[in-house]
């Protein structure tokens, strides 16, 4: 059998464990003959605690290459939102399993990519799994993987002709105003260079207001600039477009 490209899944597979176990668990307990007012109460308990468990459970399905392969939408956005005939040095900053990097070298063969990410214990995610990705998409002569952090990256101004991200900087807890991320995404693409970053841009938590985060994004003297909510692009299941998973998230893609 052909090898696969590794996704992982944004849901992280130890925390639906964990709420498949206290749905177990709290189940059980349900049944002991401790009286009414208990039996109702372990009732609603169990009803509050499925639910969380199936939500995320749902969005699992929904990301997954075997449902409703939403993580594979997004790295084709992304890869389409950067143009045709890309060349030279990329940056994918938080490449998680490294398959947005692995795929955008597929697509762009005259592309050389650099990933970097921190993979911290949070994630499900490694440089071993990010570099046999980019053997089985047979790109690993012009993709390499590096330990970095996205709020300083260790890159000279004007180093790539192009940037791509995904999911990431909001992830950045050393960077309060997730603003300062994507300007130092920017700082490392050379002037005439493309990138296209998926966030939550809609997210005032990250962002500051809508106007706020335009105006910042002006403030970068961008010589083209898109900024869309993802549910214009991408057919996102209306359950998923709850704000706490992708209702808020954006897309921003353009020339430096
Ligand atoms: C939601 S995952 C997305 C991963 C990948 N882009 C994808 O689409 O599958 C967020 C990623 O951000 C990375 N990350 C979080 N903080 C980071 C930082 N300060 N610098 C670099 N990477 C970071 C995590 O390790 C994780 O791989």
């Amino acid at each position: 059998m052909e090898a696969q490209l590794e996704y992982g899944n944004w849901i992280r597979k130890k925390n639906l464990l964990i709420l498949g176990s206290c749905t177990l668990g709290v189940g059980i307990l349900t049944f002991i003959p401790l009286g009414s007012f208990y039996r109702i109460s372990m009732i609603i308990l169990f009803a509050i605690i499925l639910v969380s468990f199936l939500f995320p459970l749902y969005a699992y399905m929904m990301f997954s290459q075997k449902g409703g392969k939403l993580q594979e939408k997004f790295y084709n956005l992304i890869i389409q939102s950067l143009g045709e005939n890309v060349k030279g040095r990329i940056i994918d900053i938080g490449s998680g399993n490294g398959v947005l990097a692995a795929k955008f070298a597929q697509r762009h063969e005259k592309t050389e990519i650099v990933g970097i990410d921190y993979w911290g214990k949070d994630w499900e995610y490694s440089k071993s799994v990010c570099e046999k990705n980019a053997q089985v998409a047979k790109v690993e002569n012009r993709v390499r993987f590096q330990k970095g952090n996205a709020a300083t990256l260790d890159f000279a101004n004007d180093t790539f002709d192009g940037a791509i991200s995904n999911l990431t900087f909001h992830e950045v807890k050393s960077a309060a105003d997730k603003k300062s991320v994507v300007q130092e995404a920017l700082r490392v693409i050379k002037s005439g260079g493309t990138f296209a970053f998926v966030d939550y841009f809609y997210d005032e938590k990250y962002y500051g207001k809508k106007l706020e985060f335009e105006k910042f994004l002006r403030s970068m003297n961008l010589a083209h600039l898109e900024y869309k909510p993802l549910r214009d692009l991408i057919a996102i299941p209306i359950l998923l477009e709850h704000p706490k998973i992708l209702g808020k998230v954006g897309i921003i893609y353009g020339k430096k």
